[in-house]
Protein backbone atom coordinates (compact mmCIF):
# COMPACT_ATOMS: atom_id res chain seq x y z
CA UNK A 1 0.00 0.00 0.00
CA UNK A 2 3.00 2.41 0.86
CA UNK A 3 6.15 2.69 -0.94
CA UNK A 4 8.37 3.89 1.69
CA UNK A 5 6.32 3.11 4.93
CA UNK A 6 5.72 -0.15 6.44
CA UNK A 7 2.63 -0.44 8.97
CA UNK A 8 1.28 -2.62 11.29
CA UNK A 9 -1.48 -1.83 13.39
CA UNK A 10 -1.18 -3.54 16.79
CA UNK A 11 -4.15 -3.68 19.71
CA UNK A 12 -5.44 -0.45 17.95
CA UNK A 13 -1.98 1.60 17.50
CA UNK A 14 -0.57 2.02 14.41
CA UNK A 15 3.09 1.58 14.15
CA UNK A 16 4.46 3.92 11.10
CA UNK A 17 8.14 2.56 9.92
CA UNK A 18 9.82 4.71 7.39
CA UNK A 19 11.79 2.21 5.03
CA UNK A 20 14.43 3.84 3.15
CA UNK A 21 17.24 2.47 5.16
CA UNK A 22 20.35 2.78 2.51
CA UNK A 23 19.44 7.01 2.18
CA UNK A 24 18.84 6.79 6.56
CA UNK A 25 14.91 7.22 5.69
CA UNK A 26 15.49 10.71 4.51
CA UNK A 27 12.11 12.27 3.29
CA UNK A 28 12.17 13.00 -0.41
CA UNK A 29 8.91 13.28 -2.09
CA UNK A 30 7.14 10.09 -1.80
CA UNK A 31 7.79 9.45 2.00
CA UNK A 32 5.30 12.88 2.03
CA UNK A 33 3.26 11.34 -0.23
CA UNK A 34 2.60 8.16 2.05
CA UNK A 35 3.17 9.96 5.35
CA UNK A 36 0.57 12.37 4.37
CA UNK A 37 -1.95 9.48 3.05
CA UNK A 38 -1.27 7.32 6.54
CA UNK A 39 -1.84 9.94 8.79
CA UNK A 40 -5.19 10.79 6.85
CA UNK A 41 -5.95 6.44 8.01
CA UNK A 42 -4.78 7.69 11.94
CA UNK A 43 -7.76 10.38 11.51
CA UNK A 44 -10.24 8.27 9.45
CA UNK A 45 -10.20 4.95 10.81
CA UNK A 46 -11.81 3.93 13.97
CA UNK A 47 -9.91 1.04 14.93
CA UNK A 48 -6.76 3.56 14.82
CA UNK A 49 -6.79 4.58 18.35
CA UNK A 50 -3.15 5.98 18.34
CA UNK A 51 0.31 5.82 16.20
CA UNK A 52 3.80 5.26 16.71
CA UNK A 53 6.48 6.65 13.55
CA UNK A 54 9.64 5.14 13.99
CA UNK A 55 12.54 4.54 11.33
CA UNK A 56 14.01 1.31 9.82
CA UNK A 57 17.54 0.49 10.38
CA UNK A 58 19.99 3.22 11.92
CA UNK A 59 18.31 6.08 12.00
CA UNK A 60 14.92 7.38 12.66
CA UNK A 61 15.30 10.11 9.62
CA UNK A 62 18.53 11.71 8.54
CA UNK A 63 16.62 14.94 6.88
CA UNK A 64 15.14 16.21 4.08
CA UNK A 65 16.58 13.98 0.67
CA UNK A 66 19.58 16.59 0.04
CA UNK A 67 19.54 14.94 -3.84
CA UNK A 68 16.47 16.40 -4.18
CA UNK A 69 17.87 20.08 -3.76
CA UNK A 70 19.75 20.24 -6.16
CA UNK A 71 17.44 21.52 -9.45
CA UNK A 72 14.87 23.54 -7.09
CA UNK A 73 14.43 27.25 -7.54
CA UNK A 74 13.37 29.32 -4.49
CA UNK A 75 9.90 28.78 -6.00
CA UNK A 76 9.95 25.50 -5.86
CA UNK A 77 11.84 25.21 -2.56
CA UNK A 78 9.08 27.23 -0.54
CA UNK A 79 6.68 25.11 -1.80
CA UNK A 80 8.36 22.03 -0.70
CA UNK A 81 8.48 24.03 2.66
CA UNK A 82 5.11 24.32 2.46
CA UNK A 83 4.14 21.35 1.82
CA UNK A 84 6.45 19.43 4.67
CA UNK A 85 4.82 22.08 7.12
CA UNK A 86 1.52 21.18 5.87
CA UNK A 87 1.93 17.45 6.31
CA UNK A 88 3.59 17.85 9.64
CA UNK A 89 1.21 20.06 11.14
CA UNK A 90 -1.84 17.39 10.24
CA UNK A 91 0.63 15.26 12.64
CA UNK A 92 0.71 17.80 15.16
CA UNK A 93 -2.91 18.50 15.28
CA UNK A 94 -4.24 14.84 15.21
CA UNK A 95 -7.01 14.27 17.35
CA UNK A 96 -5.08 10.91 18.69
CA UNK A 97 -1.91 10.68 20.07
CA UNK A 98 1.04 10.22 17.85
CA UNK A 99 4.57 9.30 19.22
CA UNK A 100 7.65 9.47 17.75
CA UNK A 101 9.80 6.51 18.76
CA UNK A 102 13.22 8.01 18.03
CA UNK A 103 15.47 4.92 16.88
CA UNK A 104 18.70 6.51 16.06
CA UNK A 105 19.67 9.85 13.54
CA UNK A 106 16.84 12.61 13.58
CA UNK A 107 18.73 15.52 12.06
CA UNK A 108 17.14 17.96 9.96
CA UNK A 109 13.44 17.23 9.19
CA UNK A 110 14.06 13.83 10.59
CA UNK A 111 14.32 15.92 14.06
CA UNK A 112 11.25 18.59 12.86
CA UNK A 113 8.99 15.17 11.42
CA UNK A 114 9.92 14.12 15.32
CA UNK A 115 9.03 17.35 16.86
CA UNK A 116 5.71 17.21 15.10
CA UNK A 117 4.36 14.14 17.01
CA UNK A 118 2.79 14.72 20.36
CA UNK A 119 6.21 13.28 22.32
CA UNK A 120 9.42 11.43 22.06
CA UNK A 121 10.63 8.30 23.24
CA UNK A 122 14.34 7.97 22.24
CA UNK A 123 16.69 5.14 22.70
CA UNK A 124 19.65 5.53 24.28
CA UNK A 125 21.44 5.76 20.88
CA UNK A 126 19.51 8.47 18.98
CA UNK A 127 20.56 11.54 18.03
CA UNK A 128 19.41 14.99 17.33
CA UNK A 129 19.65 17.90 15.67
CA UNK A 130 19.29 20.64 12.86
CA UNK A 131 22.48 20.72 10.66
CA UNK A 132 20.84 22.12 7.92
CA UNK A 133 23.43 25.46 8.25
CA UNK A 134 26.27 23.02 7.34
CA UNK A 135 24.60 23.20 3.72
CA UNK A 136 23.84 27.00 3.41
CA UNK A 137 20.04 26.39 4.62
CA UNK A 138 18.29 26.34 6.98
CA UNK A 139 15.09 24.23 8.60
CA UNK A 140 12.39 24.15 6.81
CA UNK A 141 9.67 21.79 7.91
CA UNK A 142 8.86 23.86 11.16
CA UNK A 143 12.17 23.03 12.74
CA UNK A 144 13.13 26.98 13.74
CA UNK A 145 9.27 27.32 15.40
CA UNK A 146 9.34 24.04 17.26
CA UNK A 147 12.75 23.61 18.24
CA UNK A 148 12.31 26.85 20.00
CA UNK A 149 8.90 25.69 21.54
CA UNK A 150 10.65 22.60 22.94
CA UNK A 151 14.06 23.05 24.19
CA UNK A 152 13.80 27.38 24.91
CA UNK A 153 15.54 30.12 22.90
CA UNK A 154 18.92 30.28 23.90
CA UNK A 155 19.67 26.01 23.14
CA UNK A 156 17.30 26.52 19.81
CA UNK A 157 19.73 29.54 18.74
CA UNK A 158 23.18 27.69 19.75
CA UNK A 159 21.86 24.08 18.13
CA UNK A 160 20.68 25.41 14.89
CA UNK A 161 23.57 28.24 14.65
CA UNK A 162 26.23 25.67 15.50
CA UNK A 163 24.44 21.94 13.22
CA UNK A 164 25.36 20.76 16.68
CA UNK A 165 24.24 17.19 16.53
CA UNK A 166 23.07 15.83 20.84
CA UNK A 167 22.55 12.98 22.07
CA UNK A 168 20.01 11.39 23.65
CA UNK A 169 20.61 12.05 27.20
CA UNK A 170 21.19 16.08 26.43
CA UNK A 171 17.90 15.86 23.87
CA UNK A 172 16.26 14.71 27.66
CA UNK A 173 17.87 17.25 29.64
CA UNK A 174 16.20 20.27 27.61
CA UNK A 175 12.95 18.33 27.05
CA UNK A 176 13.41 17.74 23.17
CA UNK A 177 12.66 13.52 25.17
CA UNK A 178 10.39 12.57 27.48
CA UNK A 179 11.85 9.11 27.84
CA UNK A 180 15.68 7.57 27.01
CA UNK A 181 15.42 3.65 27.02
CA UNK A 182 17.22 0.80 26.18
CA UNK A 183 17.35 0.39 22.23
CA UNK A 184 15.59 -2.61 22.43
CA UNK A 185 12.91 -1.41 24.65
CA UNK A 186 11.80 1.56 22.41
CA UNK A 187 9.06 0.13 21.53
CA UNK A 188 7.60 -1.37 23.87
CA UNK A 189 7.71 1.72 26.57
CA UNK A 190 6.54 3.83 23.23
CA UNK A 191 3.24 1.30 23.52
CA UNK A 192 3.37 1.03 27.13
CA UNK A 193 2.26 4.35 27.16
CA UNK A 194 -0.05 4.63 24.47
CA UNK A 195 -1.84 1.81 25.96
CA UNK A 196 -2.12 4.07 28.71
CA UNK A 197 -3.88 6.89 27.19
CA UNK A 198 -6.19 4.50 25.13
CA UNK A 199 -7.25 3.27 28.68
CA UNK A 200 -8.46 7.38 29.06
CA UNK A 201 -11.49 8.73 27.40
CA UNK A 202 -10.71 9.72 23.69
CA UNK A 203 -12.96 12.62 23.64
CA UNK A 204 -11.06 13.98 26.68
CA UNK A 205 -7.95 13.34 24.91
CA UNK A 206 -8.58 14.80 21.83
CA UNK A 207 -9.46 18.13 23.86
CA UNK A 208 -5.95 18.06 25.18
CA UNK A 209 -4.06 17.90 22.43
CA UNK A 210 -5.82 20.61 20.65
CA UNK A 211 -5.38 22.73 23.61
CA UNK A 212 -1.66 22.34 24.05
CA UNK A 213 -1.50 22.71 20.84
CA UNK A 214 -3.33 26.60 21.68
CA UNK A 215 -0.69 26.94 24.18
CA UNK A 216 2.12 26.53 22.04
CA UNK A 217 0.49 28.52 19.35
CA UNK A 218 -0.63 31.56 20.72
CA UNK A 219 2.92 32.20 22.13
CA UNK A 220 4.48 32.45 18.47
CA UNK A 221 5.18 35.48 17.64
CA UNK A 222 3.56 37.43 14.33
CA UNK A 223 5.21 40.00 12.16
CA UNK A 224 3.72 41.31 9.09
CA UNK A 225 0.54 39.29 10.02
CA UNK A 226 2.63 36.18 8.81
CA UNK A 227 3.68 33.43 11.15
CA UNK A 228 6.92 32.00 11.96
CA UNK A 229 6.12 28.94 9.75
CA UNK A 230 5.00 31.38 6.92
CA UNK A 231 8.08 33.04 7.30
CA UNK A 232 10.03 30.13 7.82
CA UNK A 233 8.89 28.76 4.27
CA UNK A 234 10.04 31.79 2.47
CA UNK A 235 13.28 32.51 4.09
CA UNK A 236 13.75 28.80 3.29
CA UNK A 237 13.18 29.43 -0.23
CA UNK A 238 15.42 32.34 -0.65
CA UNK A 239 18.21 30.16 0.79
CA UNK A 240 18.39 28.20 -2.56
CA UNK A 241 19.04 31.24 -4.30
CA UNK A 242 22.64 31.39 -3.01
CA UNK A 243 25.74 30.52 -3.94
CA UNK A 244 26.35 29.16 -0.57
CA UNK A 245 23.62 26.46 -0.45
CA UNK A 246 24.88 25.50 -3.89
CA UNK A 247 28.13 24.87 -2.89
CA UNK A 248 27.08 23.20 0.83
CA UNK A 249 24.28 20.25 -0.87
CA UNK A 250 26.98 19.95 -3.65
CA UNK A 251 29.52 19.67 -1.01
CA UNK A 252 27.43 16.83 0.96
CA UNK A 253 26.48 14.73 -2.22
CA UNK A 254 30.39 15.20 -3.20
CA UNK A 255 31.44 13.67 0.29
CA UNK A 256 33.68 16.89 1.14
CA UNK A 257 33.79 19.46 2.93
CA UNK A 258 31.91 22.93 1.84
CA UNK A 259 33.68 26.08 1.27
CA UNK A 260 30.96 28.98 2.04
CA UNK A 261 31.22 32.98 0.90
CA UNK A 262 29.01 34.23 2.19
CA UNK A 263 26.99 35.04 -1.11
N1 LIG B 1 19.53 13.16 2.08
C1 LIG B 1 19.91 12.32 1.10
N2 LIG B 1 20.71 11.27 1.32
C2 LIG B 1 21.16 11.08 2.57
C3 LIG B 1 20.81 11.92 3.64
C4 LIG B 1 19.94 13.01 3.35
N3 LIG B 1 19.54 13.86 4.29
N4 LIG B 1 21.39 11.48 4.77
C5 LIG B 1 22.10 10.39 4.41
N5 LIG B 1 21.94 10.14 3.10
C6 LIG B 1 22.53 9.05 2.30
C7 LIG B 1 24.04 9.25 2.07
O1 LIG B 1 24.24 10.12 0.96
C8 LIG B 1 24.47 7.83 1.80
O2 LIG B 1 24.09 7.48 0.50
P1 LIG B 1 25.11 6.62 -0.45
O3 LIG B 1 25.34 5.34 0.32
O4 LIG B 1 24.35 6.44 -1.72
O5 LIG B 1 26.36 7.46 -0.55
C9 LIG B 1 23.58 7.01 2.75
O6 LIG B 1 22.44 7.84 3.04
C10 LIG B 1 24.25 6.65 4.06
O7 LIG B 1 24.70 7.87 4.67
P2 LIG B 1 26.22 8.10 5.16
O8 LIG B 1 26.46 9.58 5.18
O9 LIG B 1 27.14 7.26 4.33
O10 LIG B 1 26.12 7.49 6.62
P3 LIG B 1 27.07 7.85 7.88
O11 LIG B 1 26.72 6.87 8.93
O12 LIG B 1 28.48 8.00 7.43
O13 LIG B 1 26.60 9.33 8.35
C11 LIG B 1 24.95 11.01 8.94
C12 LIG B 1 25.32 9.50 8.90
C13 LIG B 1 23.50 11.10 9.39
C14 LIG B 1 25.87 11.75 9.93
C15 LIG B 1 25.12 11.60 7.53
O14 LIG B 1 24.43 10.77 6.60
C16 LIG B 1 24.56 13.00 7.37
O15 LIG B 1 25.19 13.96 7.81
N6 LIG B 1 23.38 13.13 6.74
C17 LIG B 1 22.79 14.41 6.43
C18 LIG B 1 22.20 15.07 7.65
C19 LIG B 1 21.62 16.41 7.28
O16 LIG B 1 22.33 17.34 6.94
N7 LIG B 1 20.31 16.50 7.33
C20 LIG B 1 19.61 17.72 7.03
C21 LIG B 1 19.19 17.71 5.62
S1 LIG B 1 18.35 19.19 5.16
Amino acid sequence: MYQTLLTELDQGILIITINRPDKLNALNKQVFDDLDKAVDEIYQRDDIKAAVITGSGKAFVAGADIAEFSSLSKHQATALSNRGQYVFQKIESAPKPIVAAVNGFALGGGCELAMSCHFRVASASAKFGQPEVNLGLIPGYGGTQRLTQLVGKGKSMEWQMTGQIVDANEAYQFGLVNHVVEAEQLLHKTKEILQVIQSKAPLAVAKIIDLVNTAVLSDSAYTNGKSGYEKEAELFGSCFETEDMKEGTSAFLEKRKPQFNGK
